[in-house]
């Protein structure tokens, strides 16, 4: 599939993106770190413009401050999120791929640097993981720099209920926290998969009333709001175990470093430097 279907929920989604924000989307520290890496390449005199790839249209990244003369492509599957994060038509600006990360339309060796934000949720099994990274090996040079940041669930899982419990008791400080506790509690152990629309159902089955827990904890109701994307959706999320994430992703590339950042939740949020296996 290369387009996203009408039950795609990021078509839904597409039109709140400023409504969401960290832990779902990266923060400056994790930014931070993706700078870094390419002002490396950016300093070898010997090297050539920089060939690089962001997985999804993730506008920090997308946004960065790439050096001058990269070559910036990024691949999403899901038109509305295209049109809605990347809508310039700018020439210079990034060539933007509509296509499935799973069959990447890019000749081997084509990229020096792979970015991606939060990917491997997205992708609903473990063989999506595994066929994802000889995707991405596959793609980079020899020298080539993959930088990814992840979700991952706890060694110990919460239940709903704790999670719902803390919400009401004022101690998770912001909505999408909540949201990404709820799911990685409603995970099944077997697939570390859930059910987008099951994460929404856990919501409502709360009883929780938009507009009181915004008034009792001053968050946006549009911020709340962003759950209704995930109402009725047939996508499922995978939150591995970061020991999980980092077994799969060991059959084709070297860890370099991790970070843990510190914002609320960023030990479930590691970003990984990571080396193609020669
Ligand atoms: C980069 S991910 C994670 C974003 C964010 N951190 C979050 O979870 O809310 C979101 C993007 O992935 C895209 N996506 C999901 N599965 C995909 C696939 N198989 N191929 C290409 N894009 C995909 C969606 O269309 C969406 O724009």
């Amino acid at each position: 599939m290369t387009v996203a279907n009408r039950h795609d929920h990021w078509a839904r989604h597409a039109t709140q993106w400023s409504n969401v924000g960290p832990p779902l989307r990266p923060g400056h520290e994790d930014i931070a770190a993706v700078r870094k890496l390419v002002a490396k390449f950016g300093r070898d005199p010997d090297s050539r413009s920089l060939r690089a790839l962001v997985l999804g249209v993730t506008p920090e990244l997308v946004g960065m401050d790439w050096p001058s003369g990269t070559r910036l492509a990024a691949i999403d599957r899901c038109p509305d999120m295209i049109g809605s994060l990347m809508p310039s038509t700018d020439r210079q600006g990034p060539g933007r791929v509509c296509g499935n990360w799973l069959q990447l339309p890019f000749a081997s060796g084509s990229f020096d640097l792979i970015a991606g934000d939060g990917c491997l949720t997205v992708l609903e099994s473990t063989a999506d993981h595994r066929h994802f990274f000889a995707e991405l090996a596959r793609l980079m040079t020899v020298n080539g720099r993959l930088v990814l940041r992840l979700f991952v669930r706890p060694t110990v899982a919460e239940t709903p209920e704790r999670v719902i419990a803390d919400l009401q008791a004022g101690r998770i400080g912001n909505f999408h926290v909540f949201k990404w506790r709820l799911a990685m509690a409603l995970v099944d152990e077997q697939s570390g998969a859930v059910a987008v629309a099951d994460i929404w159902q856990a919501w409502n089955d709360s009883g929780i009333v938009p507009s009181e827990l915004s008034e009792s904890l001053g968050w946006p109701q549009a911020q709340i709001e962003t759950i209704e994307a995930y109402r009725g959706a047939s996508a499922r999320y995978t939150f591995p175990r970061l020991d999980e994430a980092r077994a799969m992703l060991g059959v084709n590339f070297d860890e370099l470093s991790c970070l843990i950042p510190e914002y609320e939740l960023g030990d479930r949020c590691p970003t990984l430097l990571l080396a193609p296996q020669s």
